[in-house]
């Protein structure tokens, strides 16, 4: 099509995770949480009345940046909001990187990366992990790099990995563009990169309600940055980024931080059991900081066959087929009652497809 530009034509665009409509599939594909949101967040939902829905809303969701200010323990204006982290994503390519510009990112880490990378016009940077079994490394070469923009999912999806913030400070801080981590399974880490926020203008956090505080149907997410890189943002951005239902229900989830935090201690004893499990029968499993594992399954079994025997069974995970993941699959952490399912589907396939035990599953 001579109208699109070459680029475009070129590429391929991201293709998400299934996401069927049969309310009987135990969905373990794209890392929702397990939970219901905050049932403050019905409420307010139920309370947008129909003058807010006829007017537009407000274009800073400035009731969201006051309350999720107050949980950080930041300035309002260190926070702006999106429509799901996604738009942050696509807002930072939009502002800092041109035709040509080299972007650096890991491999594996979130596969839309590339796909934003190549809207651009820009040289994708694929910086490999250091991977040893369960051990997941930052390569040497990220002190070396020069590239308008570094992105760095922290914990890493899809291994759900953490890199520890000394680390992370001294790849900022030896890096000459923007760089962005990306913190949307932060919720289910120990630790943050908030506090390098104050430290270096060049950093900006990718924030996403979708996972931790279970509404990735509202499509909600926010950036933490100094406000002199944000300014910069607010003028690639679309007018009304985030509507006036999704805004109140943001608001009411984050303000309900004792009860995202019940969700999180739970999915956290779930991903400690799946993870004894999973290496129990031979899966190498490195440990998780997310609402995810990522499994490779056992020598001499085939990831892609156990993926497509679990579906048969109505069990949906995530396969990629790629160097370096196609021996794998990616497992959200359900509730108790769907990962019970899971671990038995997995222990009868794994009798019928001879799974054997790696040498290095620990
Ligand atoms: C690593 C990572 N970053 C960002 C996002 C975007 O999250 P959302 O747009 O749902 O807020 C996702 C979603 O799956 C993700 O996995």
């Amino acid at each position: 099509m001579a109208w699109v530009r070459d680029n475009i034509a070129a590429m391929k665009g991201y293709v998400p995770g299934e996401q069927p409509s049969d309310a009987g599939i135990i969905k373990l594909n794209t890392n929702e949480n397990p939970y219901p949101p905050s049932p403050r967040v019905m409420e307010a939902i139920r309370a947008v009345t129909p003058d807010r829905l006829r007017r537009y809303p407000d274009p800073d969701a400035n009731v969201f940046r006051q309350a999720a200010a107050k949980v950080h323990g930041i300035s309002p204006e260190m926070i702006m909001a999106t429509n799901g982290g996604d738009e942050l994503l696509a807002l930072l390519f939009r502002a800092c990187v041109g035709e040509g510009d080299r972007v650096a990112f890991l491999n594996p880490a979130y596969s839309l990366y590339p796909v934003l990378s190549a809207m651009q016009a820009a040289r994708p940077v694929a910086l490999p992990y250091e991977i040893n079994g369960g051990d997941w490394r930052l390569p040497e070469d990220i002190f070396k790099l020069n590239a308008k923009l570094l992105l760095i999912v922290n914990p890493n999806a899809p291994s759900g990995t953490l890199i520890d913030r000394d680390m992370l400070a001294r790849v900022i801080g030896g890096f000459p563009g923007a760089v962005l981590i990306d913190e949307a399974y932060v919720d289910f880490a120990p630790t943050s990169a908030l506090e390098l926020v104050g430290q270096f203008a060049n950093l900006i956090l990718l924030r996403s309600l979708s996972k931790g505080y279970s509404l990735a149907g509202m499509r909600f997410g926010y950036g933490i940055a100094r406000e002199s890189f944000l300014r910069e943002l607010y003028k690639v951005r679309d007018s009304y980024p985030c509507d006036a239902v999704a805004i109140a229900a943001a608001r009411a989830a984050i303000e309900d931080q004792a009860y995202a935090r019940g969700t999180w201690e739970k999915v956290l004893q779930e991903r400690r059991c799946v993870t004894e499990q999973l290496r129990n029968m031979g899966f190498v499993v490195p440990r998780s900081h997310a609402n995810f594992v990522l499994a490779q399954t056992p020598a001499g079994s085939d990831a892609e066959r156990l993926y497509q025997r679990l579906k048969d069974r109505n069990i949906l995970v995530r396969y990629f087929p790629q160097p370096r993941l196609a021996d794998k699959l990616r497992i959200t952490i359900g509730t108790p009652v769907q990962n019970g399912a899971l671990l038995e589907a997995i222990g009868e396939l794994a009798k019928e497809m001879l799974f054997r035990p790696h040498k290095d599953s620990a």
